[in-house]
């Protein structure tokens, strides 16, 4: 083979049709999925073009590279991140298997590869979900899963010298995925939906035509429109909840909060305001330094075992997801042991701590949910690029979340800080000469506490910040190039 095309998810739906179309039209393609060769029918599947491994296990990319190897594949002409898997009920009723397995198929797995074939592909195409930024409160996880793959899409091509980058977005499709995912589709609304060759047929045109960033359809462009302006850097939530009631908790004694990533910058300043305000508070971190329990939430054991400790105390009024780290250098450069813990620490512990807290109904009513996202989700973040995306992923996570619960009994509130005077940002920048120009984690915690207070959906703290996060709310490719000159080049010296 020459320069084939890799697509992964290959044996069903859009995949499946995708691969039908390239090779009908005489393109060369290396097909992934997880069925053994035996079990397809169809002819098309040979030992020479498919290559069987499960996308939810590490050892799936090596194994990819292996089959390249063994049928001396040493370029591809793109790589077609299609695999993909979904779940659908009521938040609390998800398992926090599924929420790993879910993470693992649609993000790791496609960080993974396209580290992996960074060098050997022209193109790298992410199949994604108009829900990646639409509040979908029976699908959280896996809009979070698709929101941070836009993310890092998004910083990857403001990193540039790379491969091609593609973000394709599709509406509901008549696929198995629907089946798959636990849902239940009457037909009469299932035939409404395109098929997967239509859907094959529009991604094939995007792949020729090569267009950064494209959406299926009419309806669903003006959803993605729609998730666009409900991304707006406003603090108000959605129009239907203009007048919520201030919940007033200025002097809060007795009301439990929890903090994780206690121990120092944010984290640290957040609980020494809450105690001010007469908060009980149980802090997380990896030592007992500034923390009332230690667990390491870059372990699945790590969150359930804190889980388990957050259950025999009372319940939560005031749940901060605030642990967060960094992995920063050019996408292509950054270890696995480096970048995965980013993944798990930002993205997948704040989802399980939250599934495992409302399966043990240990979220008061009425309490609040914050998630710390970053302005990486406004402004890109190029030289960061998995945290890019797991900030934008949980941002998606809150919006889903928010969407399921009514204001009375479960609020949620995102915040978007930008530079703060931290040793996490000292760490990660590549110019502290202006250190004194970050905000203050103080300052930001007392207007974090104040948008609580207030019933605030969404902060984004300090007018700099705000003024980014429109910039790149407005111009997000303006915005991208900005912090690529002004943080990525600084950092590739
Ligand atoms: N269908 C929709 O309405 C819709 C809407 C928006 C976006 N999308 C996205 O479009 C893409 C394709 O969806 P689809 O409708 O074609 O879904 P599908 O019919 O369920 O096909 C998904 C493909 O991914 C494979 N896959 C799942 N888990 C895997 C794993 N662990 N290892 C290897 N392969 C795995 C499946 O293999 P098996 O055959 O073994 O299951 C199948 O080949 C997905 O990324 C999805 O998120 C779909």
């Amino acid at each position: 083979m020459s320069e084939p095309w890799l697509i992964t998810g290959a044996t069903d739906g859009v995949g499946l049709a995708l691969a039908r179309h390239c090779l009908a039209n005489g393109q060369e393609v290396i097909m992934v999925g997880r069925k053994a060769l035996a079990e397809l029918n169809e002819e098309m599947f040979t030992a020479r073009n498919y290559c069987q491994t499960d996308l939810s296990e590490e050892e799936s990319t090596e194994k990819i590279i292996a089959y390249l190897e063994a049928q001396k594949v040493t370029r591809l002409r793109g790589v077609i991140h299609n695999a993909g898997i979904g779940w659908v009920g009521e938040l609390a009723e998800q398992s926090a298997e599924n929420v790993e397995m879910l993470t693992a198929v649609n993000l790791l797995a496609p960080v993974r590869l396209t580290q992996a074939l960074w060098g050997r592909t022209q193109r790298v195409i992410f199949i994604s979900s108009i829900v990646a930024d639409f509040p979908s409160p029976r699908y959280a996880v896996y809009a979070a899963t698709k929101g941070a793959l836009d993310a890092l899409a998004r910083s990857l091509r403001a990193e540039g010298g790379g491969p091609h980058i593609q973000t394709l977005h599709l509406g509901a499709v008549r696929s198995g995925f629907h089946a798959k995912a636990g849902m239940t589709l009457d037909d009469s609304v299932r035939d409404k939906f395109p098929s997967a060759e239509m859907a094959a047929r529009w991604i094939a045109g995007k792949m020729e035509a090569g267009d950064l960033q494209s959406t299926m359809g009419l309806k669903n462009r003006m959803i993605r429109g729609l998730s666009w302006l409900l991304q707006a850097p406003i603090s108000r939530g959605l129009p239907w909840r203009f007048g919520e009631k201030q919940a007033g908790m200025s002097a809060s004694p007795g009301k439990h909060a929890v903090v994780t990533g206690s121990s120092q910058g944010i984290g640290a300043a957040v609980v020494e305001v809450l105690k001010l305000r007469g908060y009980t508070v149980t802090g997380v971190d990896l030592s007992l330094q500034g923390a009332e329990v230690t667990a390491d939430l870059s372990r699945a054991d790590g969150v359930s075992k804190f889980i388990e400790t957050l259950a025999a105390l009372p319940p939560i009024d005031l749940l901060i997801h605030n642990a967060g780290i960094n992995a920063t250098g050019a996408f292509a450069g950054i270890e696995e042991e480096k970048w995965l813990p980013v993944v798990r620490v930002n993205l997948l512990a704040p989802m399980l701590l939250t599934l495992g807290l409302l399966q043990r109904k240990r979220l008061a009513k009425g309490g609040t949910v914050v998630c710390i996202s970053s302005l990486s989700h406004y402004s890109g973040y190029p030289g960061a690029s998995v945290y890019a995306a797991t900030k934008s992923g949980l941002a998606a996570y809150a919006s889903s979340l928010r969407a399921a619960f009514r204001p009375e009994s479960l609020r949620v509130l995102s915040v978007f800080p930008g530079p703060t005077r931290t040793a996490h940002a000292r760490e990660h920048s590549p110019d502290n000469s202006k250190e004194h120009r970050r905000m203050d984690p103080v300052e930001l915690a007392e207007r974090i506490l104040r948008a609580v207070e207030r019933g605030r959906v969404r902060l984004v703290p300090g007018i700099g910040n705000q003024l980014s996060a429109w910039l790149g709310w407005m111009a997000p490719g303006m915005m991208s190039a900005l912090v690529r000159k002004l943080l990525f080049k600084k950092l590739q010296k």
